[in-house]
């Protein structure tokens, strides 16, 4: 089976990929400060981290820039941290805001469109804009090209695919009908400028408190000179996504479900021509092997241990309910990889405790970037 540091080999960006609430903010994490412990300069790219997460990568306020996390706090944790670990919180509008910089022709366009209160509108509530965002910043942080990695966290969509239409969602916005009708002469913008139609509006500027169709005109105005612009960048996100050093991890739980999504995700990478690179497993239940074969008498070796019969009896009924789980986990597990015909299937326990700072993502990182060896002796329950 190859390990994730194979997987890695040679790639530039990681986009952790899923269904929500299965661990891909902290997967991210994980990887990135995992990579850079051996020595390469990451940044992870993250969404929606817990704020204790957030905090202790020193990710206070959004700001949409890059932070490096404080070296000597791994060095506290007793790991050593031959690379750098930069981490940043997406800001879908700052994103947007810069992209709308870069793309206009000249300071007085930029300012007009982002002034604008349709723009402001938009630009935070388009579907599927925060999905877009996210590609963005990454193609601008690939474009700078300060890191040797890049871990993109993906936004916790209703839909785990939604992200990957996103930049065709955008730009068929841009350039779809909605636009076209206030760009063209004869269009809506035209006819409402009829004088009946004028006293409904002046109504209705009343009512919101500002010039709507004033505002609608000049954005689409100001923003169809960025078209062209928008659809070149898509494409070169798009090219980016595709690139052989990107590289998609699908994580996933190992509930039914949850594997079934990964299954029907992974379908669609491939479909998509996006290179996958294997799935992540997290919040495994791992089985005790070597106290299998004992469940029937564990009842009375508890007894004798824990001097207590009917404590026992609870104790050692929850360690049957896990080993169920365990087993149930393990067939999901195996169905999943023979689905996707990949080897590099790679299981994270459910810990104890929830991963809220660096010490939680090094204890992950323990599995993540277990060798073939070390997985074998951590599935049985040894290490
Ligand atoms: N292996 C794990 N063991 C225990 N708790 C975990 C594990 N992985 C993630 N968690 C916890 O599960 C919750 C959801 O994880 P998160 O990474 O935010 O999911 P997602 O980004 O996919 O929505 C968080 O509270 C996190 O600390
Ligand atoms: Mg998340």
């Amino acid at each position: 089976m190859a390990s994730l540091n194979e997987v890695l080999e040679g790639k530039s960006i990681c986009i952790c990929a899923g269904s929500g609430g299965v661990g891909k903010t902290t997967t991210s994490a994980a990887i990135a400060s995992g990579m850079a412990a051996q020595g390469l300069r990451v940044c992870v790219l993250t969404i929606d981290p817990a704020k204790r997460l957030a905090d202790s990568l020193g990710l206070k306020e959004l700001g949409n820039e890059a932070r490096r996390v404080d070296p000597t706090l791994f060095e506290a944790q007793g790991v050593e941290m031959k690379g750098e670990l930069w981490a940043m919180m997406l800001d879908a509008k700052a994103t947007f805001d810069e992209l709308i910089a870069r793309q206009a022709p000249d300071e007085e366009s930029r300012e007009r469109v982002l002034n604008n209160r349709i723009y402001q509108q938009i630009s935070s509530a388009l579907a599927g804009s925060q999905e877009y965002m996210a590609m963005e910043k990454l193609f601008a942080l690939h474009t700078e090209g300060e890191f040797d990695l890049l871990v993109l966290d993906t936004p916790p969509a209703r839909n785990a695919l939604d992200f990957l239409d996103a930049p065709k969602r955008l730009t068929q916005f841009i350039e779809g009908k909605s636009l076209r009708v206030f760009m063209k002469p004869t269009g809506l913008a035209a006819k409402v400028t009829g004088r009946g139609v004028s006293v409904a509006l002046s109504v209705f500027k009343k009512i919101v408190g500002f010039d709507l169709l004033a505002d609608l005109a000049e954005f689409f105005n100001a923003f169809s000179g960025m078209v062209d612009g928008f659809q070149a960048r898509a494409k070169r996100v798009n090219k980016l996504l595709a690139d052989r050093e990107t590289c998609f991890l699908v994580v996933c739980g190992p509930q039914g479900e949850p594997i079934d999504e990964a299954v029907y995700f992974h379908r669609k990478l491939v479909e998509a021509k996006l290179p996958f690179g294997g799935v992540v497993v997290n919040k495994v239940h791992y089985p005790a092997d070597e106290l299998k074969g004992d469940i029937e008498d564990l009842p009375e070796t508890l007894a004798d241990k824990l001097g207590d019969p009917d404590l026992a009896k609870r104790v050692a009924a929850n360690f049957a309910d896990y080993q169920a789980l365990a087993e149930r986990d393990a067939h999901n597990i195996d169905h999943l990889a023979s689905e996707l015909r990949t080897s590099v299937v790679i299981r994270v326990p459910h810990l104890d405790e929830d991963v809220h700072d660096l010490a939680g993502l090094a204890q992950i990182d323990r599995y993540l970037f277990a060798t073939a060896e070390e997985r074998v002796e951590m599935a049985a329950g040894r290490a």
